[in-house]
C-alpha cells in the first residue's frame, strides 16, 4: 500500500537533476508512481530505465551548462516541483584546486543555475523546490573539503530562497539524506570497517533507500507541507542524534 494517494501529484510536473541514478531516480519514480510527469535528468541517461508506465522522461542535461538547462526549460509550460539532486563527490582530492572546483561548480553553483533559470516556470503558478543537503551540511570532512562546503552553502541557499521567493508562492526546502544506498556510497561501502562504524552509529542500524528519500520528497513538495519552508530535515535513521 502507497503511504500517499496515488493521484496526489495527478496534473503536476517535476523536474529532479541526478535523476539518473541513486537517491534522485529514487525520487523521480517515487513522484511519478503518485501521477506527477518527472523529467528525470542527468549524466549517463541511456543507463537508466524505469517502469514503463510512469510518466517519466529521460533526458541528459549537464548541470554546469546553461545551454542543457534552457533547452531542458524550453519542454516545459509550467513547473511544480524542482529536485535539484545532481552531484559528485571526489574524496580527499578536493583538496586539490581543481577537484575543489568541480565539486563546487556542480554541488552548488550547478544547483543556484538550475533553480535560477527554472524561478520563471515555478513562479507561474507557485511550486516547491526539494533541495538536497547532507550530514556534511552539519559537520565538516577532511575528506570532503569541498562536498562539505557545498552542503553547507546548501542550507544557507535553502533558508535565503525560502525568504527570496516566498512572495512567488514557491517553497524551498532541503533534505538532509544519511547515508543512502546509491552508487555514490560504493566506494565507502567497499570499506568494511568504515561501513561498520557508520552502520553502528545510525540508531536504525541500516541504510536509507533512494525510495525513502523520494518518500519525504513527495512529502515536502505537497500540500501536507503548505506551511513549511526553509527547513533543513534530515533522513537519516537518526544518524545525528548520536554521540559517540
Ligand atoms: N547517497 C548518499 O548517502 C547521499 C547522502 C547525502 C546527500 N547525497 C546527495 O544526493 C545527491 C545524489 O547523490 P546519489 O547518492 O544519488 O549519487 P549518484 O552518484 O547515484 O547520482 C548522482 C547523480 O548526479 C548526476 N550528475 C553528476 N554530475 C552532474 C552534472 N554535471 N550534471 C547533471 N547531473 C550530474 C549523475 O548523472 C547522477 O544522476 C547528491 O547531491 C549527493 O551529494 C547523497
Amino acid at each position: 500500500m502507497s503511504t500517499f494517494s496515488q493521484e496526489l501529484f495527478a496534473g503536476k510536473t517535476a523536474i529532479v537533476t541526478g535523476g539518473t541514478s541513486g537517491l534522485g531516480a529514487g525520487s523521480a519514480q517515487y513522484l511519478a508512481e503518485l501521477g506527477a510527469t518527472v523529467y528525470a535528468v542527468g549524466l549517463g541517461s541511456d543507463k537508466v530505465t524505469f517502469p514503463e508506465h510512469l510518466d517519466i522522461r529521460v533526458r541528459e542535461v549537464d548541470v554546469t551548462n546553461d545551454e542543457h538547462l534552457m533547452s531542458l526549460y524550453s519542454e516545459l509550460d509550467s513547473l511544480d516541483i524542482l529536485m535539484p539532486a545532481a552531484g559528485i563527490s571526489m574524496g580527499d582530492r578536493e583538496l586539490e584546486w581543481e577537484p575543489f572546483n568541480k565539486v563546487l561548480a556542480i554541488q552548488l553553483n550547478g544547483v543556484y543555475r538550475t533553480i535560477q533559470l527554472a524561478h520563471p516556470l515555478l513562479a507561474a503558478h507557485g511550486g516547491s523546490i526539494v533541495m538536497v543537503a547532507s550530514m556534511y551540511s552539519f559537520f565538516g570532512g577532511g575528506k570532503r573539503a569541498a562536498y562539505s562546503a557545498a552542503k553547507g552553502g546548501i542550507t544557507q541557499l535553502t533558508k535565503s530562497l525560502a525568504e527570496a521567493y516566498a512572495p512567488d508562492h514557491i517553497r524551498v526546502n532541503a533534505i538532509a539524506p544519511g547515508w543512502i544506498d546509491t552508487p555514490l556510497l560504493a566506494p565507502l561501502k567497499a570499506d568494511q570497517a568504515l561501513s561498520d562504524r557508520i552502520l553502528s552509529r545510525t540508531p536504525l542500524g541500516r541504510y536509507g533507500t533512494p525510495e525513502e528519500i523520494g518518500k519525504v520528497t513527495a512529502f515536502l513538495a505537497s500540500d501536507a507541507a503548505s506551511f513549511i519552508t526553509g527547513v533543513v530535515l534530515p533522513v537519516d535513521g537518526g544518524y545525528l542524534v548520536t554521540g559517540i
